[in-house]
Formats: structure tokens, C-alpha cells, sequence
């Protein structure tokens, strides 16, 4: 299978970008980074991807003010310029307009930090533990127009333990999301692969 042309995009630390990177060392994996985008450009993860010799962007959104669709519209010009054919966002902390999913509908996919359909948006280990659950997880999914909404490809879950915080919590899921992400991804691949 040729190999798909991979764009990950980040917003901080990038430790599941680093696990993708580090999934498509081996020449049989089935996508291949292209480049790393973060909408902050101080964001470590471009520091880890450089240093892996990936082509790296940062394009701020707050240069944009609230005009969500002209920072968009550079993101899409510089990931087409790569020729990137599948997108990965991994801890992309921007809410992605309509007009934007539409274009990578079927070709984009997001690592969640809860089992979905529960706990969509921020803070999904305290809500877990708040809602009294017994376990938590990670959710890898299709992007859809609904935040955290698309069909899922892939879930892992963990127990939650007496005493768990949600930084207990969230040290147990991402280990998770570091195995979950790459076999997620590469079932995307197989996916897409098949369309084409
Ligand atoms: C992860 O928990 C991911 O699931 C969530 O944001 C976090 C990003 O962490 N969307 P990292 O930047 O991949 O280390």
C-alpha cells in the first residue's frame, strides 16, 4: 500500500504526535509525515518534531482575531502546498469551522481523552470522575462538523481507581492514547486506501 501523506497538527506538548512519528519510522507503516502544524508557535511538540527532521509550521491563530475562517484558510493553503492527504490532529486545541471540515471530511481524524460518546469538550477526566464512572479512556474518531461527534475508529479504556484525581486519571489514559493513536491511524489509512 502506498504510504499516505501525513500532516499532524498540534497545539502544546505533542506527546501522541511523537508516537505517530515514532509508529511511521517503520517504512511498512502506512502514512508518512509530511508536516507538523501548530496554531501556537511555542508549542514544544515543534521543538520534538524538528528534532525528528519533520517539516514543521506555525501559523498563530491570534494573528486572525476572531476571523476563524481566514486562520483556517492558511492552514488548508499550507497543507495542500505539502500535499498532505490525511490529517491527525493530536491535542489541536482550536474548534475547526464547518467550512473547514468540509474540505477534509473523510480525511481527518482526532484523538479524544474519553470514552465517547461520553465526556465530549474539555476536562473529560474530572467530569468522568464526577459522574461517579467506574472507567475512562480515549476515543480516536473520525472529524465531523460536531466537536467530537464523528464516527469513532478506535476506543481503549482504563479503570478508574479509589482515590484517582484527574491528574491520576490522566496519567493511567495516556499511555493508552500513546498505543491507541497509531493503530488508529493506520485503520484510517486502510480506509481511506480503499476509496482511493
Ligand atoms: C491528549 O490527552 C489528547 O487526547 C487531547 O489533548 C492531549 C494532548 O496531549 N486531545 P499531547 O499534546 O499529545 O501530549
Amino acid at each position: 500500500m502506498r504510504r499516505l501523506r501525513l500532516a499532524i497538527l498540534i497545539s502544546g506538548r505533542g506527546s501522541n504526535m511523537e508516537s505517530l512519528l515514532h509508529a511511521a519510522r517503520d517504512p511498512a507503516y502506512p502514512a508518512e509525515p509530511v508536516l507538523v502544524l501548530s496554531n501556537r508557535p511555542d508549542a514544544k511538540g515543534l521543538l520534538t518534531a524538528e528534532a525528528a527532521g519533520i517539516p514543521v509550521a506555525a501559523i498563530d491563530h491570534k494573528t486572525y482575531g476572531k476571523d476563524r475562517e481566514a486562520f483556517e484558510y492558511h492552514v488548508d493553503a499550507t497543507l495542500r502546498g505539502a500535499g498532505v492527504e490525511i490529517i491527525a490532529l493530536a491535542g489541536f486545541m482550536r474548534v475547526l469551522t464547518p467550512w473547514f471540515v468540509s474540505r477534509w471530511e473523510g480525511r481527518m481524524i482526532n484523538i479524544h481523552p474519553s470514552l465517547l460518546p461520553k465526556h465530549k469538550g474539555l476536562d473529560t477526566h474530572q467530569r468522568a470522575l464526577d459522574a461517579g464512572d467506574t472507567e475512562a479512556g480515549c476515543s480516536v474518531h473520525w472529524v465531523s462538523a460536531g466537536v467530537d461527534e464523528g464516527e469513532i475508529i478506535s476506543q481503549a479504556s482504563v479503570p478508574i481507581l479509589p482515590g484517582d484525581t484527574a491528574d491520576t486519571l490522566a496519567a493511567r489514559v495516556l499511555p493508552e492514547e500513546h498505543k491507541l493513536y497509531p493503530k488508529a491511524l493506520a485503520l484510517a489509512c486502510a480506509q481511506i486506501a480503499e476509496k482511493l
